[in-house]
C-alpha cells in the first residue's frame, strides 16, 4: 500500500487528508471521532472573540438529483469562549500525538492582540497555525478576515506580527474574493508564512423566494451576501492552488480547499502543487466517514500507477497549465460521433447549430422522409430513424459543445486531425515565425 504521509512545512500528518476549518471542527469530541476514522489532521474551527451567530446561517443550490451542489454560509467564527477550545485543543493533542491539529485563529488587527492569542494557542502544544485572512461576512465588516486578507500590506503586517512570537508552522489561508490570488500569496511570504492555505469561501447570494422576495437563508426576512464553497467551487479552487503554487515570488507549501469530496477531487489538487488537502462541505454533507473512501481510493489508485509516495508525482499536471499565448494553434479536434451509440435525441444538433458553428447536419433517411415530415415519431412503427446527426467536418471547430451536451457516454468523443503542419503559438505566429494550417470555414457571410 502507498505511503500516504506527508510533512507541510514541518508539520507531519499520517495522510494527506485534513479537515477544514469549520462547524466539523467545532468540538474536542467530533475532531477526536474524525482521527479514529482515519482523517490525518484538522484544522480547528476559527478561534478569536466570542461572537454570536444568527440562527438560521446555511443555504444552499441543487442541481437535478444532487443535493449541496453549493452551499454557503453566513456563519462567523467560533462561538465558543476561547479558553474552552484551547483546552480541548490541548486534551486532543496529548491524545492525538501523531495527528495534525492545526488551530484557525481571527483576532482584531492589533499586534498586542494577535501575538497573546498566538502564545496562547502555541501554549496548547498544536503543530501549527492558521490565520484565517479569508472569511468574507460577518466578520470582514469588523476589519478582520477578507478585509485583512485583500490588502497585501494589511496581510504581511500580520503575518510579520505572529512570526514575531510563533515557534510552530504559519499558515495563511487566502480569501478568493481578490483579482489575482498570488498578490496577496507573495505578501503573505514576505511577512514570513510557512505555508498557504485556499480557498476560503465565495461572496455569493444563493437564491431569492420569489413568493416572499426573501433571500435564502434569511434572517427574520433579511439576508447578507455569504460565503460560497461545495462541490461547484472546486474549479476556481484549482485554479488559484495552481497559480499559487506555480508562482516562482511564492514558493510555499500549499495545503488546497474547495469541493473536495472525493478522492480525485484531492489527487487533483496534489498533481497541481498541493502538499495537503482540506475538507469541509462534504464532510457536512455526508460525515467523517468519507476518509474511509478518500484513502483507499487515493491508495489504490497509487498502488495501481506505481507511486510509492505523494512526493512521486505532486505537482505532475503544473506544467500542463500556461497562458493561451502559448497554445498550439495548430493543434486540431473534430466532434465524432458513434452512430451504434446514439439514442437520436437531437441535442448534438441544436447545440452545435443555436450555440455552435452550424456544423452538425440532420440527416433525414430518405426512405423514411416520404412517409411524410410531419411524421409523430422519429422512429417509425419501431424501425429505423426518421433522421441522424453527422458531424460537418469541415465546418467544426473542435469546440467540445456536442461532446459536453450528449446524454450518452462515448457517443461523441473528440479525435485529433493531423493537420501536415508543425505547432504554432499564437506568440510564433504574431512574430512572423509559424504558420497556421488550413482553418475551418465556421460560418457562412450573408449576401
Ligand atoms: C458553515 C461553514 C463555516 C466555516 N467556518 C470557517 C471558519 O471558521 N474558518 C475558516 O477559515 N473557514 C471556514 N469555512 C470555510 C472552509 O474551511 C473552507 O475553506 C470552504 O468551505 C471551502 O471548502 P469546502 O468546499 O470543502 O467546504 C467555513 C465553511 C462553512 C461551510
Ligand atoms: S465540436 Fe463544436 S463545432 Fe464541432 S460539431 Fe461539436 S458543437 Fe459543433
Ligand atoms: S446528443 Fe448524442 S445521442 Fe443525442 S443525437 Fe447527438 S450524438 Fe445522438
Amino acid at each position: 500500500m502507498a505511503d500516504l504521509s506527508v510533512d507541510l512545512a514541518g508539520i507531519d500528518t499520517p495522510n494527506p487528508f485534513w479537515l477544514a476549518s469549520g462547524p466539523p471542527t467545532n468540538t474536542y469530541g467530533q475532531v477526536a471521532r474524525a482521527f479514529d476514522l482515519g482523517w490525518g489532521g484538522a484544522v480547528w474551527k476559527t478561534v478569536g472573540e466570542p461572537i454570536i451567530n444568527t440562527y438560521s446561517r446555511y443555504g444552499g443550490v441543487n442541481l437535478g438529483t444532487q443535493r449541496m451542489m453549493g452551499f454557503n454560509n453566513i456563519e462567523l467564527i467560533s462561538d465558543r469562549p476561547i479558553a474552552d477550545n484551547l483546552r480541548e485543543i490541548a486534551l486532543l493533542k496529548k491524545r492525538y500525538p501523531r495527528h495534525a491539529v492545526i488551530v484557525s485563529l481571527m483576532v482584531e488587527s492589533r499586534r498586542e492582540v494577535w501575538q497573546d492569542v498566538v502564545r496562547r494557542t502555541e501554549d496548547t502544544g498544536c503543530d501549527g497555525i492558521e490565520l484565517n485572512f479569508g472569511c468574507p461576512h460577518g466578520m470582514s465588516e469588523r476589519g478582520m478576515g477578507s478585509a485583512v486578507g485583500q490588502v497585501p500590506d494589511y496581510a504581511c503586517q500580520i503575518v510579520e506580527w505572529v512570526k514575531e512570537v510563533a515557534t510552530r508552522p504559519v499558515i495563511v489561508k487566502l480569501t478568493p474574493n481578490v483579482t489575482d490570488v498570488t498578490y496577496i500569496a507573495r505578501a503573505a511570504r514576505s511577512g514570513g508564512a510557512d505555508a498557504l492555505s485556499l480557498i476560503n469561501t465565495i461572496n455569493s447570494i444563493m437564491a431569492v423566494d420569489l413568493d416572499t422576495f426573501f433571500p435564502h437563508p434569511h434572517v427574520a426576512g433579511k439576508g447578507s451576501h455569504g460565503g460560497y464553497c461545495g462541490p461547484a467551487v472546486k474549479p476556481i479552487a484549482l485554479n488559484m492552488v495552481s497559480a499559487v503554487a506555480a508562482d516562482p515570488r511564492v514558493r510555499l507549501p500549499v495545503s488546497g480547499i474547495g469541493g473536495i469530496q472525493s478522492w480525485r477531487d484531492a489527487a487533483e489538487f496534489i498533481a497541481l502543487g498541493a502538499t495537503t488537502v482540506q475538507v469541509c462541505t462534504a464532510v457536512m454533507h455526508y460525515g467523517f466517514r468519507l476518509v474511509e473512501d478518500l484513502i483507499d481510493g487515493l491508495s489504490n489508485w497509487m498502488d495501481e500507477k506505481g507511486y510509492a509516495r505523494l512526493e512521486d508525482w505532486r505537482g505532475r499536471a503544473l506544467p500542463g497549465i500556461t497562458s493561451w499565448e502559448n497554445l498550439d494553434l495548430n493543434y486540431r479536434t473534430i466532434a465524432v460521433i458513434d452512430q451504434a451509440k446514439c439514442i437520436h435525441c437531437g441535442l448534438c444538433y441544436v447545440a452545435c447549430e443555436d450555440g455552435a458553428h452550424q456544423a452538425i447536419a440532420l440527416l433525414r433517411d430518405p426512405e423514411r422522409t416520404a412517409l411524410g415530415a410531419d411524421a409523430p415519431s422519429d422512429r417509425v412503427n419501431g424501425g429505423a430513424w426518421r433522421w441522424h446527426v453527422q458531424v460537418i467536418e469541415q465546418a467544426c471547430v473542435g469546440c467540445n459543445l456536442c461532446s459536453l451536451v450528449c446524454p450518452v457516454a462515448g457517443c461523441i468523443t473528440m479525435q485529433e486531425v493531423p493537420t501536415g503542419q508543425p505547432p504554432v503559438s499564437w506568440k510564433e505566429y504574431a512574430a512572423g515565425t509559424g504558420r497556421l494550417a488550413v482553418r475551418p470555414e465556421h460560418y457562412v457571410p450573408v449576401a
